[in-house]
């Protein structure tokens, strides 16, 4: 079956990482960005999120930097060698390899979310913050419906968010604006805590998960990471029983 346009605005989708610096996204593309992001699905429609949009680059370079030291910490002194190229086993050629696990290693490869000309940095930086209390205080007309004790609303934030997240790059690529999710520099409390404080976010009711970088891309990326298919991820009714086109009688 052919692809419509939606799906191939799916599959064309990559993390971009390099940004044209002197183009910046207007306002009005933001906002409808933002719109989009906003006709996610969320439980009992909440809409347990906010945006930070963040166009000052002392506050780009602020959180860019934590994701460098933390990449650093975590790629460069936590995670073996032998590990990091395993998880990047998929890169088929040497030298892609180790420019790869270098930029990781050294931080380079998240300097872009700093914003800064000299790397090809992102002129916008979103911060998607989810509602942790999750009992009724994104949306006025639902206050105090949710959060019932027992019940998984703060992990019901984080999912919307992720959903909402994903409406947003999407709808950026629709666009021609590339985008690129991170968490790095959310994934340490202390970050969680000096990136909520610098923003204002009135943690930890509210608290950030996941930045969305936007900007024109210098480059088109059509190929990312390879994917697995339906055949490897999915099952038909039992775990381990393969789900396949025309063999599920
Ligand atoms: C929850 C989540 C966290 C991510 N964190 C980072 C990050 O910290 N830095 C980064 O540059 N990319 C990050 N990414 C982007 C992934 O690396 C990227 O989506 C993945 O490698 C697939 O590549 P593609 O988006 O080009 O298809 C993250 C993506 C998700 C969904």
């Amino acid at each position: 079956m052919e692809d419509n346009e939606t799906i191939e605005v799916i599959k064309n989708r990559r993390a971009i990482r390099d940004y044209q610096t002197s183009k910046d996204v207007p306002d009005e593309l933001v906002h409808k960005i933002l719109e989009a992001g906003g006709y996610a699905p969320s439980a009992e429609n909440q809409q347990p999120w906010r945006i930070v949009v963040v166009r000052d680059k002392e506050k780009q370079r602020f959180i860019g930097q934590r994701a460098v030291n933390r990449t650093i910490e975590l790629f460069g002194r936590a995670t073996p060698r032998e590990e990091l190229e395993r998880r990047l086993s998929y890169i088929q050629s040497k030298a892609s390899l180790e420019r790869t696990i270098d930029i990781l290693i050294t931080g380079k490869r998240f300097e872009y979310i700093k914003g800064e000309p000299e790397t090809n940095g992102a002129p916008v930086l979103l911060v998607l913050a989810v509602d942790q209390t999750h009992v009724g205080n994104s949306q006025p007309t639902l206050r105090g419906t949710g959060g019932v004790y027992g019940w998984s609303g703060p992990r019901h934030a984080v999912i919307a968010g992720s959903m909402m997240m994903e409406n947003m790059a999407l709808a950026a690529a629709s666009l021609g604006i590339g985008s690129c999710v991170s968490s790095v520099q959310l994934d340490h409390f202390d970050d969680v805590g000096a990136i909520s404080e610098l923003l204002g976010i009135p943690f930890p009711h509210w608290v950030p998960i996941l930045c969305l970088t936007l900007g024109y891309p210098i480059a088109e990326r059509t190929l990312g990471p390879p994917r697995q298919g339906p055949e490897e991820i999915a099952f038909l009714d039992t775990w381990g029983k393969p789900f396949t086109v025309g063999g599920n009688k």
